[in-house]
């Protein structure tokens, strides 16, 4: 087990992606800090996931988009285990509608959740790990789309755009600190956030012939890789993307 005696934030982790990495961080040794918005039998099932692995699970009710939620859910975790090792931003959100549509309340709704929730839940983590003189390591749940673009995704784009050149900076700052951060950027997996494209076999078959690998990701697809840069093994890893897209990326087109 890599990660034995780590306490581990995992956000959004009532279901999808967050839930995976959730249980297989748990199945790694790992005690974890499950933090839910509104899918709250969600998150109970998570925690009974983490436990069936041994290990302890807290759950947490966070918006990521509200700034003190963010640092309050910190708080608590480590006030709950005692320190925090490894954060997971893993919590986002998209909204589709073409770019003269887009309303101000869906694009602040966008950013705060996948950059401003990111960017002040890691600032919060490093305070912590200075305070107590220990090292850490932050891996933020991107996209393909940090990098390609979505039509009538552009608040999205914006927002994984905005993580991609975070973590390339972070790792400058934090480096000298001990402190890695990097980005697991997945293509189409099969979880709710992809609900309406699943349910579309137009759209659905146009998408598989884009994926080389000729199938959607499952969650533990991208897990396994976060378990991964989580641990030890990835003490010198920092400041890059590793996509999980079955060759997606090469050239992509949705709709
Ligand atoms: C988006 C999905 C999309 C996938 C591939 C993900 O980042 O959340 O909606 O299907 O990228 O385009």
């Amino acid at each position: 087990m890599k990660l034995e005696g780590k306490v581990a934030l995992v956000t959004g982790s009532s279901q999808g992606i967050g839930q995976a990495i959730a249980v297989r961080l748990a199945q790694e040794g790992a005690d974890i800090i499950i933090d839910y918005r509104s899918h709250q039998e969600g998150a109970q099932e998570t925690l009974s996931k983490v436990e069936s692995t041994g290990r302890s699970g807290l759950i947490v009710k966070a918006d990521l988009g509200v700034v003190s939620e963010v640092r309050q859910l910190i708080q608590s975790g480590i006030q709950h285990f005692g320190k925090l090792d490894i954060l997971v931003n893993n919590a986002g959100i998209e909204k589709n509608a073409s770019f003269w549509d887009v309303t101000e309340a869906d694009y602040d709704a966008v950013l705060n959740v996948n950059l401003k929730g990111v960017f002040f839940a890691t600032q919060t983590f490093v305070q912590h790990l200075i305070e107590t003189k220990r090292t850490g390591k932050i891996i933020n749940i991107s996209s393909v789309h940090e990098e390609l673009p979505f039509p009538h995704f552009t608040s999205y784009c914006a927002s994984k755009g905005g993580v991609k050149m975070m973590t390339r900076n972070l790792a400058i700052e934090l480096g000298p600190l001990g402190i890695t951060i990097n980005n697991v950027a997945p293509g189409a997996i099969e979880t709710p956030i992809n609900t309406r494209l699943l349910n579309d076999p137009e759209k659905l078959g146009a998408l598989l012939k884009n994926i080389p690998l000729g199938r959607l990701g499952q969650s533990q697809d991208v897990a396994s890789l976060v378990s991964f840069l989580a641990s030890p093994d990835a003490d010198y890893v920092t400041g890059s993307t590793f996509f999980v897209d079955g060759g997606l990326l090469w050239n992509y087109q949705e709709q």
